[in-house]
């Protein structure tokens, strides 16, 4: 018996990444899979765009694990077709149990600069997409009368500040709170919230000229393995990131019964971070 064996898990962001990463550890335990994700360009965003081949790729890999999966192309930022995509994908599987909140992006700039875009694309995606994740999937758990999960993706920038990152940490501080609110408005239900607050995790998200810049501005073509260090100056473990699956191996304990008694919770998953 698999982990979350039985249980349907509707993930964000699922096209590649920490979103991929979740799918196919969810479904490697038993679980059948509900991915969306934009699948295309985001204005302001410094990560290359996602592709509707990634989401098939993510189908690929849940079928393979096991799972059933149903994936649809869709936007946070847009409630009536999050919340249509949802409701047609919890009809085909029959059910929902788990929530992983992961879509995000982020750009960077300081705070008297960003521009007025940046900051809005932000936070819209980033905290109001994490919302509509929560508020078209709530009531699909309460209908299903057995509780469930909900995961949110915060970041260690849900918890401490970074220069450069104002919308980024505003918006991740903000899914804490969010997630904290909900935790205390659902658990009469048995639906447990909690976040996952990682730190640099190896992904498009940051493995991108723009980021090694922002790392290293004193060099002019910055590679990973001049900026490692520098990722590595943020870090207690001998480790300059954390790898999807390491959070996604977090994310599989939130969502199963192993956590039933655990909600509210800010789970790092950061090699012991200790950036103020
Ligand atoms: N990579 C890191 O260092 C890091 C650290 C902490 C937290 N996070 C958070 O983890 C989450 C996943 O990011 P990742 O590292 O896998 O990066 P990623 O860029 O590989 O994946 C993000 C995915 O979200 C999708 N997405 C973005 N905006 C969307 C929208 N409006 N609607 C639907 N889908 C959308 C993208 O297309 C992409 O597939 C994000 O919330 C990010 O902020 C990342």
């Amino acid at each position: 018996m698999g982990r979350v064996a039985g249980k349907i898990a509707f993930i964000t962001g699922a096209a590649r990444g920490q979103g991929r990463a979740h799918a196919v550890r969810l479904a490697e335990e038993g679980a059948d899979i509900i991915a969306m994700d934009i699948c295309g360009p985001i204005d302001t965003s410094v990560a290359k765009p996602a592709t509707p081949e990634d989401l098939a790729e993510t189908a690929r890999l849940v079928e393979k694990a096991g799972g059933r999966v149903h994936t649809f192309q869709g936007d946070v930022r847009d409630f009536a077709a999050l919340k249509a995509g949802l409701d047609e994908g919890v009809a085909a599987l029959g059910g929902l149990d788990i929530v992983v909140g992961n879509a995000g992006m982020w750009s960077y700039g300081l705070v008297e600069e960003i521009p007025l875009e940046a900051w809005n694309t932000i936070l819209d995606i980033n905290l109001t997409g994490v919302w509509h994740t929560v508020r078209a999937a709530v009531p699909h758990l309460k209908a299903g009368g057995k509780g469930g999960s909900i995961i949110l993706t915060s970041s260690v920038a849900g918890l401490k500040a970074y220069a450069h990152c104002s919308p980024y940490v505003a918006a991740k501080h903000g899914v804490v709170g969010l997630m904290r609110t909900a935790a205390v408005e659902l658990g009469e239900f048995s639906i447990r919230v909690n976040t996952v607050n990682p730190s640099n995790v190896r992904t498009d998200l940051i493995h991108n000229e723009t980021t090694y810049h922002l790392f290293a501005p004193d060099l002019e073509n910055p590679t990973w393995e001049q900026v490692a260090p520098r990722f590595q100056g943020m870090h207690l473990l001998p480790s300059p990131d954390v790898l999807p699956e390491d959070v996604a191996n977090a994310v599989l304990f939130l969502a199963s019964d192993e956590s039933k008694r655990t909600t509210g919770l800010t789970l790092t998953v950061d090699c012991g971070n200790y950036t103020k």
